[in-house]
This record gives structure tokens, C-alpha cells and sequence, in this order.
């Protein structure tokens, strides 16, 4: 096809506009690579400064077009990311964010000077759905003062783009959104999972061991292109749209309410192929309405 399918976001460069979203794609390791031919970028699974076991089993329950999981962070720690996948991304052909996660600001600032520079690492995703543990607990992401300290926290150690992935568990997108801007912010990704709970009746108790867990998967793409369309309207920098996209025609609607680039997260365990068939689909939408490049997709709405 003849559609230019590549566009720049947040200062990293992307061969089309349909990445992975964290923790739905691991390492990236472990997908084949016919899968990996359209994938714009890849956002590796969220990671802490030091290794974290996780919550218990179960950790994951399917519901109505949708799935809650609590995973709680597993993942091997800085220095493993570093020796063991880092060299890997380094020879790929598309580029991979991290997400990164820490309990205080000073924890995220912290794990951002140990990965920047770093060969095979473009670029930080930053994770504010963390409870702050300095605050009570009290998420980052629910605050704008907050927000923006580990934004500041983490641009003042790398020169790398810097993304934020925004909660929807919040009251106005927008100011968080303006909050982390001011901060520094290359481009904003919008959003991460619901909270939520689902109980087992026959055994009286919360199908996760967790008892909530994060809602994702189609469930909630109608909130999440509300979410991703208020958050547009509220910056200058480009925003990622994120939240039940499984089909090309779920992206669009990201792209069309304002969004420069999408994630997909939960289609990919259901369709290993679902980034692909995403990227796909949205060429053939735009080669047959004649456009050129992604880029002359009008990205707002009449009213807008
Ligand atoms: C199993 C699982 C693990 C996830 N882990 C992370 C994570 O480590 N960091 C993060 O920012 N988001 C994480 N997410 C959220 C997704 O990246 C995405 O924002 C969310 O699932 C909504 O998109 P979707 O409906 O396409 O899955 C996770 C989601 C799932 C389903």
C-alpha cells in the first residue's frame, strides 16, 4: 500500500501509529516476529526501581467484554531490565518505551538515571496510577501537584522523551493532564485500566485476590475515547489513546477525537495478531478515502 503510516509523537519516531500497550506485551520477548511487522513501539511491562514479586493468584478474571487484572507491579527490578532486555531492543527495528514505576518521586527520578542512556531505550513511559507512599498511599495520579512532581522528577534526569499515562480514576483529565504539560511532558498517553471488582458468588469472595483489580479490554474503550478526547483538548502535546481497542475502526475513533498514535493492550491476548490487523486496517481506511499519509487524517470533531 501506498499510505505513509509513519508519525512522530512525543519526540520518538514511529513507523506507524499502533504500539503495544505495558503489560500486555511483556518484554516483547516472547511474541513471534510475524507479529512485530506493524508494531509502532512497544511499552515494556511496568518496571520499579528494585525486583517486586506481585500479588498472589488469581490475579486476573474475564468479565463482560473485559478483564480485571492486579498484577501489582511484578517485574525483575532496574538492573535485571537493563542487563537482560535492553541489549535485545537494541537491535530491533522499532523503538521501546519503559514504564516506570516508584513509590515517591525521588524513586521514579532514581530509576530514570539508572536506565537514561541506556542502549535500546528510547524513551519513558511514566506510570502515575502509584500509590504514593509518602502521601498515605494516595495515588500520584489523582493530584496534579503530584502528578507533576514525578514528571519534574524524571525530565530533570534524561533528556529522553518523556510520556505520562494518565489515570481515568480522576475527577477532570484536564487538569492533571495540564498538570504534567507544565511539568514537562513530551506527550501524554491516555488512559490506564478502571478500577474495579467482580465477586464469586458461590465462593463469597472477590475473584481476585487483590479484591479489585484494573478494568480493560472493549468494556472500556466508549470511556477511554472520552477520556483520551478531553485530555487532547486540554494540551498542546500529543496524546496517546488507550482502552478497548481490538479492530482498526476502535483506533480510528482515538485518532479522530484528537489522538496522534494509539496502544493496544487486552486484544492482543485474545488475538495475537490484533496490532497488526489494527495497523492494517487503518492503512486500507485511509488508502480508501484517499489520503496520502496518516498525518492528513483530520484529527478533531465538527464541534471541536
Ligand atoms: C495484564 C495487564 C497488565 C498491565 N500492566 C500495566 C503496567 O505495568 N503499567 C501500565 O502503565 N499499564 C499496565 N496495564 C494497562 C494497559 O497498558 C492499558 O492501559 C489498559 O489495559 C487499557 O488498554 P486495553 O483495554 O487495550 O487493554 C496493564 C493491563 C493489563 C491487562
Amino acid at each position: 500500500m501506498i499510505v505513509d503510516m509513519s508519525i512522530a509523537v512525543g519526540g520518538v519516531r514511529l513507523r506507524g501509529p499502533v504500539m503495544a500497550a505495558s503489560g500486555t506485551f511483556g518484554y516483547g520477548t516472547e511474541v513471534p516476529l510475524l507479529e512485530r511487522r506493524a508494531v509502532g513501539a512497544m511499552v515494556s511491562k511496568g518496571i520499579f526501581l528494585r525486583p517486586r514479586e506481585g500479588t498472589p493468584p488469581p490475579r486476573i478474571a474475564e468479565t463482560p467484554s473485559g478483564m480485571l487484572n492486579a498484577i501489582g507491579l511484578q517485574g525483575p527490578g532496574a538492573d535485571a531490565l537493563v542487563r537482560d532486555y535492553a541489549p535485545k531492543w537494541a537491535t530491533w527495528d522499532f523503538p521501546v518505551l519503559v514504564n516506570i514505576n516508584g513509590e515517591s518521586a525521588a524513586e521514579y527520578g532514581e530509576l530514570t538515571a539508572r536506565l537514561d542512556g541506556v542502549p535500546g531505550i528510547a524513551g519513558f513511559e511514566i506510570n502515575i496510577s502509584c500509590p504514593n507512599v509518602e502521601q498515605g498511599g494516595l495515588y500520584f495520579g489523582n493530584d496534579p501537584r503530584a502528578a507533576a512532581a514525578v514528571t519534574e522528577a524524571v525530565r530533570r534526569r534524561t533528556k529522553l522523551p518523556v510520556w505520562v499515562k494518565l489515570t481515568p480514576m480522576v475527577g477532570d483529565i484536564g487538569v492533571i493532564a495540564r498538570a504534567v504539560e507544565g511539568a514537562g511532558a513530551d506527550a501524554l498517553c491516555a488512559i490506564n485500566t478502571f478500577v474495579g471488582m467482580s465477586i464469586d458468588l458461590n465462593a463469597y469472595k472477590p475473584r481476585l485476590s487483590f479484591r479489585t483489580g484494573g478494568l480493560s479490554g472493549p468494556a472500556i474503550r466508549p470511556l477511554a475515547v472520552h477520556l483520551a478526547h478531553q485530555a487532547a483538548r486540554a494540551v498542546r502535546i500529543p496524546v496517546v489513546g488507550i482502552g478497548g481497542i481490538s479492530r482498526a475502526e476502535d483506533a480510528l475513533e482515538f485518532l479522530v477525537a484528537g489522538c496522534s498514535a494509539v496502544q493496544v493492550g487486552t486484544a492482543t491476548f485474545v488475538n495475537p495478531c490484533a496490532i497488526a490487523e489494527v495497523h492494517d486496517g487503518i492503512e486500507s481506511f485511509l488508502h480508501a478515502r484517499g489520503f496520502k499519509s496518516l498525518a492528513d487524517l483530520p484529527r478533531h470533531l465538527p464541534r471541536d
